[in-house]
C-alpha cells in the first residue's frame, strides 16, 4: 500500500531528525533558556484555552451576509424594527445601524448587568464601535452583521464612538447608550422577532 510505504518513510525521517537532534551539543544554560521559552509559550496556550473555554471567549465564528444598500428594506434592520427587543426568555437582542454620521437609532435605554446581543450593520462604508468600559470594540463591515454579546458594569450614560475612519465627519459620530439599574428598566413592548435570514 502507498499510504503504508509513506508512513513508514515519515517514521524513518523523525527518527533520523531525533538522532540528530540528540547529537548536537546544547550548552546547559542554553537548555535552560529553551525549557524557558517553551513554558511561556505553554502558559500563554493555556491562558488562550483557559478563556476560550471557560470564559467562552472566542473570535466571531460566523459570517452573516446583508445587503447593505437594501438594509431599509430587510425584515431586521428595517427602522421600526431597530433599537431594543426582549423576547419571552428575557433575553434582549439590539439592533443598530451604522451609516455616516451616526449610529441608529441615536440613543437607546438598556439595564445594567444585563447580557445583551448587539447586532450591528453598516449601510455605507466601514465604522467601527467602541463603548468604553465594556468589551464593545469591534468593525462593522457593510455586507456583514456584526454580532457582539456584552454587559455593563453599572448605571450610567455611555457614548458609542466609531473608531474607524470613515469620512470627513468621523469625529462626529456618535450615539449615546443610557444604561439604568435592572429594576428601573421596562421591558420594550415590540415582542422580538423570528430570527430570519438576511442571506442574499
Ligand atoms: Cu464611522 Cu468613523
Amino acid at each position: 500500500m502507498q499510504i503504508e510505504s509513506y508512513l513508514r518513510e515519515f517514521k524513518g525521517f523523525i527518527q533520523d531528525f531525533c538522532a540528530q537532534l540528540r547529537l548536537i551539543h546544547v550548552d546547559h544554560l542554553e537548555k535552560k533558556w529553551i525549557n524557558i521559552a517553551f513554558l511561556i509559550v505553554a502558559l500563554l496556550v493555556g491562558i488562550i484555552m483557559f478563556d476560550a473555554f471557560v470564559h467562552g471567549i472566542n473570535p466571531p465564528g460566523k459570517v452573516e451576509t446583508i445587503d447593505s444598500a437594501s438594509l431599509h428594506l430587510s425584515k431586521e434592520f428595517a427602522e421600526s424594527n431597530l433599537g431594543v427587543q426582549a423576547n419571552d426568555n428575557g433575553e434582549i437582542m439590539i439592533r443598530m445601524v451604522a451609516g455616516r454620521y451616526s449610529f441608529f437609532p441615536k440613543s437607546i435605554t438598556v439595564p445594567a448587568e444585563t447580557k445583551l446581543t448587539f447586532r450591528w450593520v453598516s449601510m455605507d462604508v466601514l465604522h467601527g464601535v467602541h463603548i468604553p468600559m465594556t468589551n464593545m470594540s469591534t468593525m462593522i463591515v457593510p455586507g456583514y452583521v456584526a454580532e457582539i454579546t456584552t454587559s455593563f458594569p453599572k448605571p450610567g450614560e455611555y457614548p458609542v464612538l466609531c473608531n474607524e475612519y470613515c469620512g470627513l465627519g468621523h469625529n462626529h459620530m456618535w450615539s449615546n447608550i443610557s444604561v439604568v439599574a435592572k429594576e428601573d428598566w421596562h421591558t420594550p413592548a415590540k415582542p422580538l422577532i423570528k430570527e430570519e435570514s438576511n442571506n442574499e
